[in-house]
């Protein structure tokens, strides 16, 4: 099948015939239909590396071709949607329905012993966080994937596994986010905007969007910010208390530079919640008041991948979106072939383009 090989750091992403192994125990093979472009599959191919060579690409929708002999959550023809998130659904996180954060995530991995799932004349390829979904094809196990309905789009239906989870959950699941409350996003990205979409389906009354690109500022309008702040013109923290009286209830970072998210304190009202989703830089942090944070009864909180359940969560998505209550059609601005992966990032530097997403495998 063909793949887009990444042989070494800084090595790119370079199309070639490789082979898949044949489902066993809990694995799935995966027609994949459409995979996104994610920052951090970038990141992992230039500067973070890992194994070599490998199959990135972790944000994947598609078609179930095959299913090992014990797997009994999915079956042939069913579409899926695949998540970076490894349970083994055994330990006491995952029973107490904190998967995000299980214990044995290997579980869902081939051991060493084993022949490996993706291999290139004969020798192995390592598979990019138990999906490799830049790829005709790809074996997952069946943890790591949630059935969708049929009539949702391939597209936005990848950008779900990733972007979508932790975006949308941060609100939802971490902070818990009730109606009337007050929000601020912190970054109008691809995964803030999912925040944006989060903060409306929990009724929240104000969603303040703060970024420092005004075309960023003029999308997440039509995702649903009531108000936003462009914080190079403006005072952010002045701004968010202007807008709220007294503070907001939650604050999510989705940028991760030190004195933004200490701006992002500073905007807290009493009661209010500080989230640590973005990772702007080596020296991502906080330092934090304890006489401040007591006295006002706040709290700092850093958050995985939304602390979302893919099972419950990417269906809910997909259906919020199918009922015209989920913006994922403004975060798919280009769809490309699986050889043009580089082309892809590249465009991703401009600030009008959100996610692009393959969808031509041919
Ligand atoms: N915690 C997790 O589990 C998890 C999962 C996925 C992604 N992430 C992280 O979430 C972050 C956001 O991802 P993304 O795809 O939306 O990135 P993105 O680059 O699309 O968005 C970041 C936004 O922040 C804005 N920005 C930059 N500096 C700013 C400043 N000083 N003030 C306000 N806004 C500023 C940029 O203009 C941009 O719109 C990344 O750091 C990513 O690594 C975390
Ligand atoms: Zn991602
Ligand atoms: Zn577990």
């Amino acid at each position: 099948m063909r793949a887009s090989v990444t042989k070494g750091l800084g090595q790119g992403f370079v199309v070639e015939d490789i082979d898949l192994a044949d489902p066993v125990g809990h694995e799935v093979r995966v027609e994949v239909r459409a995979s996104g472009l994610c920052h951090s599959d970038l990141s992992v191919a230039t500067f973070i590396g890992g194994e070599f060579p490998v199959v990135l690409g972790h944000e994947v929708a598609g078609v179930v071709t095959g299913t090992g002999p014990q797997v009994t959550q999915v079956k042939e023809g069913d579409h899926v949607v695949g998540s970076l998130i490894q349970y083994c659904g055994t330990c006491v996180n995952c029973l107490s329905g904190r998967t995000h954060i299980c214990r044995h995530p290997e579980a869902t991995l081939r051991t060493p012993e084993q022949p490996p799932r993706l291999s290139w004349n004969g020798a192995p390829v390592a598979q990019g966080m138990g999906l490799g979904g830049f790829a005709q094809e790809a074996l997952i196990h069946e943890n790591q994937l949630a059935v969708i309905p049929r009539e949702m789009p391939w597209a936005p239906a990848a950008l779900i596994g990733c972007g979508v989870l932790t975006g949308a959950g941060a609100v939802l699941n971490s902070a818990n986010v009730r109606q009337g409350e007050t929000v601020v996003v912190i970054g109008a990205g691809g995964v803030g905007m999912n925040a944006v979409s989060g903060a409306r389906i929990a009724g929240a009354g104000t969603i303040i969007v703060t970024d420092i690109e005004d075309a960023k500022l003029e999308r997440a309008k039509a995702f649903g910010a009531t108000h936003v702040v462009n914080s190079r013109s403006a005072d952010p923290v002045e701004a968010v208390r202007d807008i709220t009286g007294d503070g907001a209830d939650h604050v999510f970072d989705f940028v991760g530079i030190r004195s933004v998210t200490a701006q992002g304190m500073r905007m807290l009202g009493k009661g209010g919640g500080l989230y640590l989703i973005g990772i702007g830089g080596n020296d991502a942090g906080i330092d934090v008041s304890a006489i401040s944070a007591l006295t006002n009864s706040q709290k700092v909180q850093g958050v995985y991948m939304g602390s979302s359940h893919l099972k419950r969560d990417i269906p809910f998505y997909a259906s919020m979106y199918l009922q015209g209550l989920m913006n994922l059609d403004d975060l798919v601005s280009r769809e490309i072939g699986l050889a043009d992966i580089e082309k892809g990032y590249e465009s991703l530097k401009d600030g009008t383009t959100a996610r692009v997403v393959i969808t031509d495998f041919s």
